[in-house]
């Protein structure tokens, strides 16, 4: 796990979203456009300071395109082992691969992941990371190494919803929950990705505006920027 190492582990008690992002049409006051359906903060402040640095885009692709990724990344982790013992890594039960060649329909995808979240001609890390997050795994804080990732971080989310918590490196009471549902496609740049750790939340911590997000197991499929 040279990508990324763990920044700080502060126990939470499951936190309850404030009004700021409520579905119901009576909070119309608080009601922040599109993106209430996918983050929700711990302030108004935290939730300003991260427009267009965090994106999640949902649906991003069909359940046969899920099936066509899942079919090409399953025989490479199947040949290992989750991993849960090893009490200093920044995840917890999970298996990984890179991938550098892909097939048509996965090509096709990444084409359109890169196309939507890197600047034009930003040069990118070559193989594409598959981590594997068995149902009791888990995803500390931790934020992507500088020295090997640049501004942007695109990961698509395949067989499971789960929560991605942005929480300010210099402030731990402050958050961010993102609702990276099956299917969707997130993207962390800049300031989201630089000063803000990042984490999968487990199946117990797992919910979203007092809404329980039961969490399976979880394939991501996450492209990255070089530094520049
Ligand atoms: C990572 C990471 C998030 C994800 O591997 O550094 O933060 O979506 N992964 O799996
Ligand atoms: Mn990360």
């Amino acid at each position: 796990m040279t990508l990324i190492r763990v920044v700080k582990q502060v126990q939470r008690k499951s936190l309850q979203c404030p009004l700021l992002c409520k579905f119901s049409s009576d909070s119309s006051a608080l009601r922040k456009g599109p993106e209430c359906k996918w983050l929700c903060g711990s302030s108004q402040e935290i939730v300003s300071a991260l427009r267009g640095q965090v994106e999640v885009r949902q649906n991003f692709i069909s359940e046969e395109e899920e099936n066509a990724l899942f079919k090409e990344v399953e025989p490479g982790l199947r040949k290992k082992r989750y991993e849960f013992d090893h009490w200093d890594d920044a995840i917890h039960g999970y298996r990984e691969t890179e991938r550098l060649q892909w097939g048509v329909m996965g090509e096709s995808i990444l084409r359109r992941v890169r196309a939507v979240a890197f600047p034009e001609g930003s040069p990118l890390l070559g193989p594409v990371h598959v981590l594997d997050l068995d149902k009791e795994g888990y995803i500390k804080p931790h934020i992507d190494s500088v020295k090997f990732c640049g501004s942007t971080i695109a990961g698509l989310s395949l067989l499971s919803d789960s929560i991605m918590r942005l929480v300010p490196e210099n402030n731990s009471t402050d958050w961010v929950d993102l609702l990276l549902s099956r299917r969707s496609l997130y993207i962390l740049r800049d300031d989201a990705r630089f000063k803000f750790t990042h984490e999968i939340l487990k199946d117990e911590d797992s919910f979203f505006i007092g809404q329980k997000v039961p969490r399976h197991r979880r394939i991501s499929v996450i492209c990255r920027n070089l530094p520049v």
